[in-house]
């Protein structure tokens, strides 16, 4: 089993190193490489996905990803930009469908913005689709018009067979679940998502047991910090589920503690947590690795088919959870503030 991994920037290498210590400690006999990508791939070959990175992660079963960007590469060319290596990889990789749980740990209920009554045993999968959507319709760009303004464009797009394949993913996944799907869509005023909306509406026949509903996207921000128990698995489209999934992660205490998995059709993965590489706090050993960590449990779980793994990883989070470990960002009274390292070291110790 290989695995492409590919740390980034920021709080990247720092929260990759100790999920890469925790899957080590299960002994599973893992090949790891290592490859830049992001500002790093860029440092080193000059590209924010260097060629040797792109033919690793497409010759890994899986790749874990740690995160992309910094303010430093603001300037550079779009094409340069660290986003640009990861929407890149997406793409080449055709990893369509973005799992994104949002799950309360219980220990975890008073360190939601959220009264703990509204949140505590809340279990959400946002499935995001990845690979579509305004973050790759043509045409897009700035350009100037005749009067010597500027005018910048973008293009939301999605056809039938892209709707319908990550409408399947999410029907599948409610079969397991408590078989109910909120559709969202913004089908009022956007034509994109009213195809979007009657193509989940046909795909529904196929799985008469789910109970599919549709949410306008405005309506389902609100909703999600209204009444978020109301959700089980919610589908939707690249840019509202970048969205709906950061205003998720929330609920459950922090963005730290959001995994993610990007899977193609033959469940190849690319795991990585859903915040972003925080530069403010990077190299200080001080970011939660748990959403990392928790990736590297969903990589076993989709991509090696090992829930026995999966399972003991994510019960070792909860122990470390339990017994009171807490990095910065869900520290609450009475417990014991750690570093990013020491959190690793607990989940290990717990495993
Ligand atoms: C995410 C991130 C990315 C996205 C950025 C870094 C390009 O916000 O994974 O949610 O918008 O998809
Ligand atoms: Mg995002």
């Amino acid at each position: 089993m290989k695995i492409a991994v590919l740390p980034g920037d920021g709080i990247g290498p720092e929260i990759v190193a100790q999920a890469v210590q925790v899957l080590n400690g299960l002994n599973l006999g893992l090949e790891m490489t290592e490859a830049p990508i992001g500002g790093a791939g860029y440092e080193a070959a000059g590209d924010p996905l260097p060629e040797a990175t792109l033919q690793l992660a497409k010759e890994a079963d899986a790749v874990l990803l740690g995160a992309v960007g910094d303010w430093k590469y603001d300037k550079l060319e779009r094409h340069l930009r660290p986003e640009r290596g990861l929407l890149r990889i997406r793409k080449e990789l055709n990893l369509f469908a973005n799992l994104r749980p949002a799950l309360l740990y219980p220990e975890l209920a008073s360190a939601s913005t959220l009264k703990p009554e509204v949140v505590s045993g809340l279990d959400i999968m946002i499935v995001r689709e990845l690979t579509g959507d305004i973050y790759f319709g043509q045409p897009r760009g700035i350009s100037t018009l005749e009067n010597g303004e500027r005018e910048g464009i973008n293009t939301m797009r999605y056809n039938e067979s892209e709707i319908k394949r990550i409408g399947r993913v999410a029907f599948d996944i409610a079969m397991k679940r408590s078989k109910k799907v909120c559709s969202v869509d913004k089908a009022n005023v956007l034509e994109t998502t009213e195809l979007w909306r009657q193509v989940m509406i046909e795909l529904s026949a196929e799985y008469p047991e789910v109970e599919l509903s549709h949410m306008y996207v405005d309506n389902a921000a609100m909703q999600l910090v209204r009444a978020p128990k109301q959700f089980d698995v919610m589908v939707t489209g690249n840019i509202f589920g970048d969205i709906l999934s950061d205003e998720a992660s929330m609920l459950t205490g922090s963005i730290g503690m959001l995994p993610s998995a990007s899977l193609d059709a033959n469940n190849k993965g690319m795991y990585e947590p859903s915040h972003g590489s925080a530069p403010d706090i990077a190299g200080k050993n001080i970011a939660n690795p748990l959403a990392t960590i928790l990736s590297a449990a969903m990589m076993l779980r989709y991509t090696f088919n090992d829930e026995a793994n999966a399972t003991r990883i994510e019960d070792a989070v909860k122990k470390a959870l339990a017994d009171g470990y807490r990095t910065a960002d869900i520290y609450t009274e009475d417990t014991k503030k750690v570093s990013c390292s020491e959190m690793g070291a607990a989940v290990l110790a717990a495993l």
